[in-house]
């Protein structure tokens, strides 16, 4: 483990105490530079070589729209929950699948994360949008933070006053971030870094730039979420993968304790290779599982298409309700007529037709106002994401 000076601090005074908040030190690490020889050399390559083979799974995949849909979704819930947010995948699709109804509050949060990925991309694909930037960070923190619990939390606006985290007092946190008015400075510099390659592989500076922003922590809440949006728009900015694929959440809810003491350990040994050499196993693992899930999911969807057309009497409408599936595994017969278009009884007759062939399930045991979900694929994504927990709906 190296020794290095990180950054400076600064006496600030915050609930009536005095702290030292923390300036981090500009990307990249110095003194030394940065040693990616050895094994820690070895897990780059190693990560890279993962990536790569995500990105040929990707390009594999039959129904990519339906499968990035699913990951995002599959992402959103579990950054959301490392927050404490309790929904679960099959509220957020079941909620989707509706519009007469309210959401509660977790879901909402969760379908915020969505539509903040979702933007972020689009104004990434967006020649005329602002770059990968802080404005485009605020975007996605707007996005992140509105609704009900966001409200009092400056959604899309950098703090404008001292934070803390972890500990009920400032004088007993783990981290101190840089006063407020030392951000716009700090917040410019981070910026240029996002741009400046450092003589160094992306996924590298994907890692810098994780835990200066969590370090900066520009926002009053937040940032976390925002921080891991960050990993992934990076990539995408990069090139490294041609489509979003690679979500880290799973590993670092896994591997929670582990994440704050590597935060920790930058900031106070400078030690950016411990840091790395968890964030590279991370994006190993993350990509590997990620190939899995896709040859999972298309292994599951080419199976039961099989069944389906081997069946007696299949409907035109059974097959393309069918094909729409990995878009919406949850589905009401009001869905079904409203994304095929037909009649109610026609959009019944599809349903009852893939329930037979055993690829919807019921989930409601009601008579009215049913749910139907395609279990088998769901079951699949759903690893990881619930802790087994499925709770009663409220209608
Ligand atoms: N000791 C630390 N030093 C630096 N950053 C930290 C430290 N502990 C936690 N963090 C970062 O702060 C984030 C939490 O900040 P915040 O509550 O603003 O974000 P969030 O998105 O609301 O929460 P969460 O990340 O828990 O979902 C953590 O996810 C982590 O990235
Ligand atoms: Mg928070």
């Amino acid at each position: 483990m190296s020794t290095r000076t990180t950054g400076t601090y600064e006496t600030t005074i915050v609930a009536g105490e005095s702290v030292n908040a923390f300036l981090p030190a500009p990307l990249p690490p110095s003194d030394p530079p940065l040693s990616l020889a050895g094994p820690l050399g070895e897990a780059v390559h190693q990560a890279e070589r993962a990536l790569a083979k995500l990105d040929v799974a990707g390009a594999l995949v039959p129904s990519l729209d339906g499968f990035l849909y699913a990951f995002v979704r599959k992402e959103a819930v579990l950054s959301s929950q490392i927050e404490g947010t309790q929904a679960s995948l099959v509220d957020l699709l079941s909620f989707e699948a509706t519009t007469d109804e309210a959401p509660s509050d977790d879901v909402e949060e969760v379908c915020n994360y969505v539509e903040a990925l979702t933007w972020a991309r689009a104004q990434l694909a967006d020649p005329a949008a602002p770059p990968l930037s802080m404005r485009l960070l605020n975007g996605a923190h707007a996005r992140l933070m509105a609704g009900v619990r966001g409200a009092d939390k400056h959604p899309g606006e950098v703090r404008r006053s001292q934070n803390w985290i972890g500990g009920p007092r400032p004088s007993l946190a783990a981290h101190v971030p840089p006063p407020p008015n030392r951000l716009p400075e700090l917040l410019g510099t981070f910026e240029r870094s996002v741009h400046d390659d450092m003589g160094l592989p992306a996924i590298v500076r994907a890692g810098l730039l994780h835990v200066q922003f969590e370090s900066l922590h520009p926002y009053l809440d937040g940032n976390g979420r925002v921080g891991r949006l960050l990993i992934a728009l990076f990539l995408e900015h990069e090139r490294v993968l041609t489509q979003p694929l690679l979500y880290l959440s799973v590993y670092f809810m896994r591997h929670r304790q582990e994440y704050y003491r590597r935060l920790n350990l930058v900031r106070l040994d400078g030690d950016w290779e411990g840091w790395l050499a968890y964030f590279l196993d991370g994006v190993t693992t993350t990509a590997e599982e990620a190939v899995a899930t896709a040859r999972d999911l298309s292994t599951t969807v080419a199976e039961d298409r099989a069944r389906l057309l081997a069946a007696e009497d299949v409907s035109v409408a059974a097959v393309r309700l069918f094909e729409l599936l990995p878009k919406h595994p949850v589905v009401t017969v009001s869905t079904v007529v409203r994304l095929l278009g037909v009649a109610k009884p026609t959009a019944g007759r599809a349903v009852d037709a893939l329930v037979d062939a055993g690829v919807l399930v019921e989930t409601t045991g009601k008579k009215r106002d049913r749910w139907f979900a395609y279990e088998r694929y769901l079951e699949r994504l759903r690893v990881d994401t619930d802790l087994g927990v499925r709770r009663e709906r409220q209608t």
